[in-house]
């Protein structure tokens, strides 16, 4: 991090006293102020949802949500989920470059190589009720891994922190499919090392033993652009949880579980989940007039619309619309009733003022469940879906955060507005 010789003055206690704070200039974006020497005025500054606060430095994805830009490690998703695949995708988030063809081989050699679990997993699994949610399962079964894989926890060294790194990537979709198995009464299918990252889930999601699974190659690169478009977006908050887990020195197994259970909400991962729930609520297209209204009136918000940080349209949207026509072509389904309303609600949207005003814009969420649809993956698992695509994210964090050398716990203050100081009533005197 530089630090120009430019600071930000700050008068206090009716201007008799003042501090002198740093400000420091990124690669991309916008400068940011250091306040960590603000303490010492006696004061705390506050941010409650961390609007205009940097939690960390970090060099692995920029957003410029004004202009609506996604890169990982300097290159636009755009590039990314064009020209490369997710396994490619995630070696570049963890190491920040892309792979040379022999750097690919071996990545996606040891990735296809520690997707099985311990057969244990599998037991651990009937403890779950058969209409448990995957999610979850995704987070008791994530956290429990640390249970399972009790070797390589260095986590000081490199090599410690690449194991889990690879046994996270490799088994969320095994984790992710077992529990879609489980909740159908279907028998778990081992992994398939012979096919993609991709295919090899919708695998282990739709193989039985009887009949195996072909993949179609529009629907195998569909599921590789979602698994690319949901791989990194900066501190968001699972990756946040992740982070603020893992200054404790917790084990990454447990981190990824935070991560996970933060983003089952339905104002972050669960949006996919909602929009799909929305639509079948509203039912029909001449419904939607009546269901803007109630948004309007802020009964109910339009799900897969809006964003923190993009304030135009996110750049995954973008993308992910195209895949949603290419796959909705590819399966006959261009008159699909439910896409035609999804459609009928984005043209609205765009086109009133509320929304304009707002700066709300579609973002991925709204089309990725379309797509997920089409591709025969019920609604429940796209949330699932979801963390599996994220986990490569949230171990990068984890990665850049461990290897910091000034890393600290984070420990964020408050402003209390409780009770002043009382005394302790006896149980008999109180009233
Ligand atoms: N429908 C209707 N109104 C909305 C919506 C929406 N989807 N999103 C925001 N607004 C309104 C909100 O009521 C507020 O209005 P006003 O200024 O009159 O009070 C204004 O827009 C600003 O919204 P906000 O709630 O202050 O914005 P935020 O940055 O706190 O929330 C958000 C961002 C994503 C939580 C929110 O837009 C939302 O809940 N969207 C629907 C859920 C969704 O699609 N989430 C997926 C996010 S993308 C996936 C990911 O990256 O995790």
């Amino acid at each position: 991090m530089e630090e120009k010789n430019r600071n930000v003055t700050l008068t206090y206690n009716e201007g008799q006293d003042a501090i002198d704070l740093p400000v420091l200039d990124g690669t991309l974006g916008p400068n940011v102020v250091d306040i960590r020497s603000f303490a010492k005025t006696g004061m705390f500054t506050f941010d409650p949802g961390f609007l205009a606060t940097a939690s960390c430095e970090s060099k692995i994805t920029f957003i410029d949500g004004d202009l609506g830009q996604l890169y990982y490690r300097g290159y636009p998703i755009e590039e990314l989920a064009e020209g490369a695949d997710y396994l490619e995708t995630c070696y570049l988030l963890i190491y920040g470059e892309l792979p040379t063809s022999e750097q690919k081989k071996e990545f996606v050699y040891i990735v296809s190589h520690h997707t099985m679990v311990h057969e244990q997993l599998a037991a651990f699994f009937k403890g779950f009720r058969r209409d448990s949610h995957p999610m979850a399962m995704m987070v008791g079964v994530t956290g429990a891994l640390s249970a399972f894989y009790q070797d390589s926890m260095d986590y000081t060294k490199e090599n410690d922190r690449s194991v889990a790194a690879y046994r996270l990537i490799s088994k969320m979709p095994t984790i992710a499919a077992m529990c879609y198995r489980y909740t159908n009464g279907l028998p778990f299918m081992y992994p398939r090392n012979d096919l993609s990252y991709s295919a090899n889930f919708m695998h282990m999601m739709f193989a039985t033993p009887c009949e195996t699974y072909e993949p179609n190659p529009v629907l195998e690169r569909a599921l590789d652009r979602i698994m690319i478009l949901h791989a990194d977006h900066e501190q968001n908050a699972s990756t946040s949880t992740v982070r603020l887990a893992g200054s404790s020195g917790a084990n990454p197994f447990a981190c990824v579980a935070a991560g996970i259970a933060c983003l089952w909400g339905p104002a972050h991962g669960g949006a996919n989940e909602a929009v799909l729930k929305m639509l079948d609520e509203i039912g029909d297209v001449s419904n939607v007039a009546a269901f803007m209204e109630g948004v309007k009136a802020k009964t109910h918000k339009l799900m897969g619309f809006g964003h923190r940080v993009y304030k135009n349209m996110d750049p995954r949207a973008s993308i992910m619309r195209r895949t949603c026509y290419e796959v909705l072509d590819e399966l006959g389904l261009q008159d699909d009733p439910q896409f035609k309303l999804a459609m009928a609600l984005e043209k609205i949207a765009l086109e009133d003022p509320y929304f304009i005003e707002r700066k709300l814009y579609p973002n991925v969420d709204f089309y990725s469940g379309i797509v997920l649809s089409a591709l025969g993956i019920p609604v429940s698992m796209f949330t699932a879906i979801f963390a599996m695509a994220r986990t490569v994210g949230w171990v990068s964090h984890w990665n850049e955060m461990i290897s910091d050398p000034h890393q600290k716990i984070g420990r964020p203050r408050q402003l209390y507005t409780g009770a002043q100081r009382r005394a302790f009533m006896p149980i008999d005197q109180r009233k």
